[in-house]
């Protein structure tokens, strides 16, 4: 396995590829708008940067999955309604979607995910979401999915949607972890076939985009399997992403979650040895059902920038998103007590 890149924004993410890195994959594809709309962002997450509109729009539209994976809120049915106030929405409506592309589209926004808690592929017409915001000058479209209904003809379809970037979470090497860490899914090897599906559909049909990446979070269940998974993969997708476990809520005890040598951090502002400066709130916005929230945070519902019916950009430019770009852009997170805990409870 020579020439493997690694890299990551935020020290929770770490990806791995082959050759060149994900994002010269798709500035070679894309060129000059894809270049223009990176050197912003990259500015962006330097806090160098604050645009009038968010450059990346988040959708969290419906709290459904056919898994119930015991390290994602979709299994913690209580907690899960506490962190949508209360409302869990099942679909994803078209005309509410339609709604935020429009917004997104008038001010030039590059980059959407229109995929949350949930498992995007349930949606029958998926791929049409996908188009819709490729129609109306998106640049890059991104997706996680469990591939678990990924047949040959939504394979097909989302090859033709424009979406830029698909992932397939998997979390194990083995189908014997992946039972255990994708509790209620079907047999890892038809996951695979899936996957390997889409990636000849897209050989054959000589189709540069999406790239394509598969994933694991890590924790104490699978850890073990982290080699197998990065030699199985890396030579058939373009990235292998292996994630920090984020607690999903704050009410249960999550430390048998934890891998070796990563625990819930214990230190304080006071000792945290490197200072911590999010980004996300000079990059996105993650809008759960009708709430729009500062981050990707479990509980961002407590960071609320507005209300969807009042709009992106009132939002993004409000009292809360400001005052969240202020303390880390100084450093000072610990301002904030939603990124006190956040910050202080992610293992890295
Ligand atoms: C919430 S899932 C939604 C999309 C799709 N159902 C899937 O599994 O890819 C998105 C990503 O979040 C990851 N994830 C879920 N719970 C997590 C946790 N507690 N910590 C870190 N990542 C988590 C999943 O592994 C997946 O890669
Ligand atoms: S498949 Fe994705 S959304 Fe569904 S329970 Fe697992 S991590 Fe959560
Ligand atoms: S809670 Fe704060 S520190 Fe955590 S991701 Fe959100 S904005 Fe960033």
């Amino acid at each position: 396995m020579n020439n493997i890149k690694e890299y990551t924004t935020d020290n929770r993410v770490i990806h791995k590829s082959q050759g060149d890195d994900i994002v010269q994959k798709i500035g070679n594809v894309l060129g000059k708008k894809f270049w223009d709309y990176r050197e912003k962002w990259d500015k962006v997450n330097k806090l160098e940067l604050v645009t009038d509109f968010p450059l990346f729009l988040h959708l969290d539209l419906f709290q459904v999955c056919n898994y119930a994976c015991p390290h994602c809120n979709i299994a913690h049915p209580l907690s899960l309604k506490k962190h949508y106030d209360g409302e869990i929405s099942t679909n994803m409506d078209f005309d509410k979607y339609k709604k935020i592309v429009d917004e997104g589209s008038e001010y030039k926004c590059p980059s959407i995910e229109p995929q949350g808690v949930n498992e995007p592929l349930l949606i029958k017409d998926f791929h049409k979401y996908v188009k819709y915001a490729h129609d109306r000058n998106f640049i890059d479209i991104m997706i996680n999915t469990n591939a678990s209904a990924l047949t040959a003809k939504r394979s097909q379809q989302l090859l033709d949607s424009g979406i830029t970037r698909l992932r397939f979470s998997l979390d194990a090497a083995t189908a014997e972890t992946y039972k255990k860490v994708r509790v209620g899914s079907i047999p890892l090897p038809k996951v695979v076939k899936n996957i390997e599906t889409f990636l000849n559909l897209k050989e054959k049909g000589n189709y540069k985009l999406p790239i394509t990446g598969v994933s694991m979070c890590v924790m104490k269940a699978n850890q073990h399997e982290k080699e197998m998974f990065e030699k199985f993969w890396i030579n058939k997708v373009d990235m292998v992403t292996f994630q920090s476990f984020q607690p999903p809520n704050d009410s249960q005890d999550f430390t048998s979650f934890y891998p070796d040598n990563s625990k819930p951090q214990e230190k304080n502002s006071q000792n945290l040895k490197i200072e911590f400066k999010c980004p996300q709130p000079f990059q996105r916005v993650v809008i759960r059902n009708d709430n729009i929230t500062a981050c990707c945070n479990t509980f961002s519902n407590q960071l609320s920038l507005g209300k969807l019916k009042d709009g992106i950009y009132k939002a993004w430019n409000g009292a809360l998103a400001n005052e969240l770009r202020r303390i880390h852009r100084c450093g000072k997170y610990y301002e904030n007590p939603t990124c006190k805990v956040c910050v202080e409870t992610t293992s890295n």
